[in-house]
């Protein structure tokens, strides 16, 4: 029986399509943005030239003003829905050649060329890879500040809830009833794949594709989009994700001497930082939650994104402290422990459901940037605990893309949910039994 690391490693060989990795065969055929960069962690352990070669591919998808997108259509493939005809990337004039979506990804790649550093041992050869590609991922930064900060907070807003990243999670809920959308005819492939009851509704796609569709009349044109989209929302992971990155790009400015660039990331992080206290931070949840632009007003819920402040260093200890109460003593853990760590949604909300997607099954990515936000604050038997869950889940069912939470549920279970062989449970396992932190 191959060990645990050899079966990731055998899924990310598996998944690699020449220069980049694919997230699963079937449900995800492309170049997916944040997935790249976790997937780069995982290839850093066992073969760094791939790690490198993953954030090269992804590149490549840049557009001119410095924008990521989500999805990079390297390849061709009949398996996905929407793919790159619904999103019509280049009627934007930004587009590059390389077929793209118009929509991006939590900005992960500063804070994961910082881990590529941290792995590699040779260090100059490492850092001449960064060298090649830093300003590339300096000018996104720089495409976030100047195109999705409307009033020069030091938040970025995303306007699609594929850019989230947690693509059905309630809270979207509460941005999707506040306008109507046509009835699209729908062409999809997912549901075809896998159980269709973990996956988003049509009426959730409807809304999905409504926003695609007026994107494509304004061009992708960032100035329309801020002014007209009905989703414009600042969402606690997306920018502790850029902070944590914006954090990395400065160290790793530092050595390599970019001092105009550093400087700039300095201004931009002592802004966000202030900005996400201030602005992202529930009193009464006691917790980081989302902040809809569009209708101005807080969207107090609980998530697993609720708690990725903690890898950028944002909260204060104390502040901390009482965050990490809804982990071990509140609803994620369970009064009694009952569930295993990090459901993606509150577990005592009446809209937490424990099988469908981002509403509440445990995914591998968020665990790992929760994992590593605790071992930030010194709590070691916490994110132990959290490792040990995430361990667990891959060695009873395999690489699944996202898991039960219910202890006892799990018991009546034989897989997890969603895709298998999914490339970032894969990479992240290979990182969390790799990586002496
Ligand atoms: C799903 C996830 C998203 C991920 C993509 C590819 O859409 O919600 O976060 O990037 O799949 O794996």
């Amino acid at each position: 029986m191959p060990s645990l690391l050899e079966q990731a490693s055998k899924v990310l060989h598996n998944n690699w399509k020449e220069a980049f990795t694919i997230p699963c065969e079937g449900l995800y055929p492309f170049q997916w943005n944040w997935d790249s960069g976790f997937i780069a962690i995982g290839w850093a352990h066992i073969d760094m030239e791939r790690a490198k070669s993953e954030i090269r591919s992804l590149l490549k998808g840049q557009w001119k003003n410095g924008f990521l997108p989500h999805i990079v259509f390297h390849n061709e493939s009949k398996t996905y829905y929407p793919g790159p005809e619904v999103h019509a990337a280049h009627l934007s004039d930004q587009s590059p050649d390389v077929r793209t979506s118009g929509i991006t990804q939590p900005p992960v790649l500063g804070f994961v060329l910082e881990e590529l550093y941290r792995i590699s041992e040779d260090k100059e050869d490492i850092l001449s890879f960064i060298d090649s590609v830093y300003d590339a991922v300096y000018q996104n930064h720089h495409y976030f500040y100047t195109n999705r900060d409307p009033q020069n907070e030091g938040l970025v807003y995303i306007c699609h809830n594929w850019e989230a990243g947690t693509d059905n999670t309630p809270v979207w809920d509460f941005i999707w009833s506040t306008f109507e959308v046509p009835d699209y005819e729908l062409d999809r492939k997912d549901t075809k794949l896998i159980d269709a009851s973990h996956r988003p509704t049509n009426k959730e796609y409807q809304y999905y594709i409504h926003l695609i569709e007026l994107f494509k009349q304004w061009k992708y044109d960032d100035a329309k989009i801020a002014e007209g989209s009905p989703f414009l929302v600042q969402d606690p992971l997306f920018n502790s994700m850029l902070i944590k990155a914006n954090e990395s790009l400065i160290a790793l400015g530092k050595l390599l001497r970019k001092n105009n660039k550093v400087a700039q990331l300095e201004q931009w992080q002592e802004q966000a930082l202030q900005a996400m206290n201030s602005k992202l931070f529930d009193e009464n949840l006691q917790g980081y939650v989302y902040y809809d632009l569009r209708n101005e007003r807080k969207l107090s819920h609980l998530s697993s994104s609720s708690f990725t402040p903690l890898m950028a260093g944002i909260p204060s200890e104390e502040r901390a402290e009482t965050m990490i109460e809804h982990l071990h003593r509140g609803s994620f853990s369970g009064e009694n422990d009952e569930n295993f760590l990090c459901a993606s949604f509150d577990p005592s909300s009446e809209f937490f459901n424990s099988k469908k997607y981002w509403r509440g099954p445990v995914w591998i990515n968020l665990n790992w940037i929760i994992y590593r936000g605790l071992k930030r604050y010194g709590y070691e038997e916490l994110s132990e605990k959290i490792k040990e869950h995430t361990i667990h889940f891959m060695e009873t069912y395999g690489f699944y893309e996202y898991f039960e939470p219910s202890k006892e549920l799990n018991k009546t279970l034989d897989k997890g949910y969603g895709g298998n062989n999914f490339s970032w449970s894969a990479a992240l396992t290979i990182d969390l039994l790799t990586n002496k932190l």
